[in-house]
């Protein structure tokens, strides 16, 4: 096929891209929902009000949406990825997808890939680095988590909101001070995992989806990341209750005890060097699989 005919192909299916506005996000919600996707309208709200979105149009109606979040100069992730169902398999999701990575680079790309969307991130270069477990289900009372002396677990004050962002950032290997600030202003119980009364890791409780959520959860080791999570379990006993654990922090058949069962498995993917993270605190439970 020579090059006009490529384009009068692209042209002929109809399906225009453009940026997407607040005014899509009604629609955008019709389609999670649709996909028994568990996202509120506020959530949706969330994700575009910290990112730039695409959406592909057919005669005039929204046939795929997408989003990516910039967060600092070297990384952004991207997610909500969702073509109607009736149009799949025509490359409007590589087209999103192009679209969005020419938006997010020359930064390097994180995603969370379900299994139908995998394939067409593998053709666009990304590569598998890991594996998350979604758990949720009512949340049941937790045996508190003995520390070790010098560590202690404290509620968050907007004093620690700096050490908080300084914390997600090393965890994560991506700067997202408007992230944090946003979820920590949002989340029903922030707490802090104080060592010497230095903040050392820390986990947010907030509404999310049919429920509420865990995460991110950032700890320096897996006894801290379990005396944060056991914590906030708590609190939350009796609740529909989600977390999204990081299937190499060894946590996950422990989450199972709290009530939260296995649901499914995203693959991280990358685009890119991954983030790197150096010694320090470790990121056990994600934001959500959007924000990374
Ligand atoms: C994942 C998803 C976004 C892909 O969208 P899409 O528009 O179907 O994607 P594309 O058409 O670009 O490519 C998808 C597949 O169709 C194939 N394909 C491409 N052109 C095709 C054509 N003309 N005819 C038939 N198949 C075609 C591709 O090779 C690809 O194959 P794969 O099964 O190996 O991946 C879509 O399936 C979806 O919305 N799924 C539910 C939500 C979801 O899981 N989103 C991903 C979140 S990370």
């Amino acid at each position: 096929m020579n090059r006009a005919t490529a384009q009068d192909a692209v042209l002929a299916d109809g399906v225009t891209l453009r940026k997407m506005t607040a005014a899509d996000l009604e629609m955008a919600y019709a389609m999670s929902t649709e996909l028994r996707w568990p996202h509120r309208l506020e959530d949706w709200q969330l994700a575009f009000a910290l990112g730039q979105g695409v959406v592909a149009e057919r005669d005039g109606a929204v046939v795929a949406t997408g989003l990516t979040w910039r967060w600092d100069r070297n990384f952004a992730t991207l997610g909500l990825i969702i073509v109607a169902e009736a149009c799949r398999g025509q490359r409007i999701g590589h087209r999103v997808m192009e679209a969005l990575m020419a938006e997010a680079q020359p930064r390097r790309i994180l995603l969370y890939a379900t299994a139908e969307g995998r394939g067409l991130y593998e053709r666009l270069g990304f590569v598998r680095i890991g594996e998350v477990r979604q758990h949720q289900g009512t949340a049941l009372p937790a045996p508190l988590v003995a520390l070790d002396p010098g560590w202690r677990l404290r509620p968050a004050s907007h004093r620690d909101l700096d050490a908080l962002i300084a914390l997600d950032a090393r965890a994560r290997g991506m700067h997202r001070p408007a992230l944090i600030a946003t979820l920590v202003a949002e989340a029903s119980h922030a707490v802090v995992l104080d060592h010497d009364s230095v903040a050392q890791g820390f986990a947010l409780l907030r509404r999310f989806g049919r429920g509420w959520s865990i995460g991110p959860v950032t700890a320096p080791d897996a006894l801290g990341a379990q005396a944060l999570i056991a914590h906030l379990t708590g609190l939350n006993a009796g609740r529909f209750t989600r977390i999204d654990i990081d299937f190499d922090s060894g946590l996950a058949e422990w989450i199972e005890t709290l009530g939260m069962r296995r649901v499914g498995t995203v693959t991280t993917m990358v685009f890119g060097e991954p983030p790197a993270s150096d010694a320090g605190p470790r990121l056990f439970a994600l934001a959500t699989q959007a924000f990374g």
